[in-house]
């Protein structure tokens, strides 16, 4: 991707590694049990794909689209739903599994969203977290890193739909969105 590349931030070995732990960690929490993990579209799909393939737990995917209402949405939190679960999760163990957490309000809505169907439990696991998480109440079961406040691409993450095939997080260099 020549110069749109300013650094790799986290490259592939440390992310498959870390998908590994988280794994290892879910395997032991839900020991017995089935799991639905619901991949939030388009960004999830890279970390739903390693995790679902290092669980050893019975696993079910689902996945969900959801878009904001206009620009407003970063602020608002409120969410609109493109696509919604082909699963009744009613009595069900559910993991939402995220690439990012930016501000928490789509995880925030979300999650209030998928309780009020009835599951027996939903957790969050997410690659990358960063710094405005913290301002939301959003109680992150897994996470994978936390990051700076940086324009990141790869592992799912894209710029104007591009770089999500990266199999690396990296910074964008400033000039490609923009900024001097
Ligand atoms: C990204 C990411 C999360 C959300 C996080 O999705 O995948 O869903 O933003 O941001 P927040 O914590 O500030 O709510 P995006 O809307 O870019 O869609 P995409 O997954 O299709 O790239």
């Amino acid at each position: 991707m020549g110069k749109d590349l300013e650094r790799v931030l986290i490259t592939e070995e440390e992310l498959q590694a870390k998908i590994k732990e988280l794994a290892g960690r879910i395997d032991e929490d839900y020991a017995g049990g089935e799991l639905l993990i619901v991949g939030v579209l388009k960004g999830a799909v890279m970390v739903m794909a390693d995790l679902a393939r290092a669980l050893h737990l019975p696993v079910q995917m689902d996945w969900m689209a959801v878009s904001s209402y206009g620009a407003g949405t970063k602020t608002s939190g409120v969410v609109r739903v493109l696509k919604d679960l082909d699963t009744d999760i009613a009595g069900r163990h559910v993991l939402v599994v995220e690439d990012i957490i930016d501000s928490g309000l789509t995880l925030s809505w979300l999650v209030h969203n998928l309780k009020s169907r009835n599951p027996a439990s939903v957790e969050i696991c997410a690659a990358l977290r960063k710094p405005d998480a913290v301002k939301v109440a959003l109680d992150v079961k897994y996470i994978g890193f936390d990051i700076p406040n940086e324009f990141v691409i790869g592992y799912g993450l894209d710029y104007a739909e591009r770089y999500r095939n990266l199999p690396f997080i990296g910074t964008l260099a400033p000039h490609v969105y923009g900024a001097s």
